[in-house]
């Protein structure tokens, strides 16, 4: 089947001479869990940002659904893709239902009216986020965690083909979290592919189906496979510049990554 998203040969820079990634190429496609990790500031956001069409490569090409996304319109991009960034800072008071139905967007005719199906489509991503006892409280009167998934709920609400995630776990608990990677891995499907940016090695080790490795220092992807190929010492070690051990998850079998401290390593 076809990529949701196809990016090949893509450079691109903030500022010029000062390279963040180059010549990379990567996909996203239907009915995978797609889990993009590396140490900070080696370009995931980037990455995501460039898949999403919201950044444009320098070089290369970005193919959104098998079009060239610089020729998409933001709408036209939001009926396929759906994009959460890493931070989401609103400036003003919004209940929480409203900031999940605001997701319908890209569907909505020009007057902006919700039809029943816009609220159930609401309704079950409040829901499938556990956050439906939250529907009438204050967005800006949440915790972190709360928000994270409010705000997952609203993409949610986009009905996407591709959903592309930075970091949407950060500020979770441990359970939530799982619970998270748990329900992404539930929402990928023949039609759907889901792109999540983590600096969680070991849950994307659990529940990515094929993970891409940027690394420090190498303005692009080390290793790009399953988990069990692309989480291995060396290649981890490579990208992340430190010494990396992998054992197996004793509940899952998965990998499972520690770093050494720096005395550790001199042992
Ligand atoms: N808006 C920006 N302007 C200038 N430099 C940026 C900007 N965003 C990110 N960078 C730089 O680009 C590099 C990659 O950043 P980013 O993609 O955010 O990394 P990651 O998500 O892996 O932490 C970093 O060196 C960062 O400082
Ligand atoms: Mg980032």
């Amino acid at each position: 089947m076809n990529p949701l998203i196809e990016m090949s040969g893509c450079s691109f820079a903030y500022e010029p001479g000062k390279t963040v990634l180059e010549r990379v190429s990567a996909r996203l496609a239907p009915g995978e869990l797609l889990g993009i990790v590396g140490p900070n500031g080696c370009g995931k956001s980037t990455l995501l940002r460039l898949l999403a069409g919201v950044l444009r490569p320098i070089s290369g090409h970005v193919r959104i659904a098998d079009k060239e996304a610089a020729s998409l319109s933001q709408l036209q991009r939001a009926r396929t893709v759906g994009f959460l960034p890493q931070t989401v800072n609103p400036i003003f008071a919004m209940r929480v239902l409203d900031a999940v139905c605001l997701g319908r967007f890209p569907h909505v005719g020009a007057f902006g009216t919700l039809s029943p199906h816009d609220r159930a489509v609401a309704d079950r991503c409040l829901t499938e986020t556990e956050t439906e006892s939250l529907r009438d409280r204050d967005f800006l009167s949440l915790s972190g965690g709360e928000r994270q998934r409010v705000l997952l709920a609203s993409v949610l609400a986009q009905e996407p083909r591709a959903l592309l995630l930075d970091e949407p776990t950060s500020s979770l608990d441990v359970h939530h979290q799982i619970e998270i990677f748990a329900l992404l891995r539930d929402l990928r499907s023949a039609e759907r592919g889901i792109a999540v940016v983590t600096h969680d090695i070991n849950l994307a080790g659990r529940f990515c189906d094929r993970i891409v490795l940027l690394g420090q220092s190498a303005r692009g992807v080390v290793a790009e496979g399953s988990p069990v190929d692309v989480l291995t010492e060396p290649l981890l070690s490579k990208a992340y510049g430190a010494q990396i051990r992998v054992c197996q998850h004793p509940l899952t079998g998965t990998p499972l990554i520690t770093v050494d401290a720096p005395a550790e390593s001199k042992r």
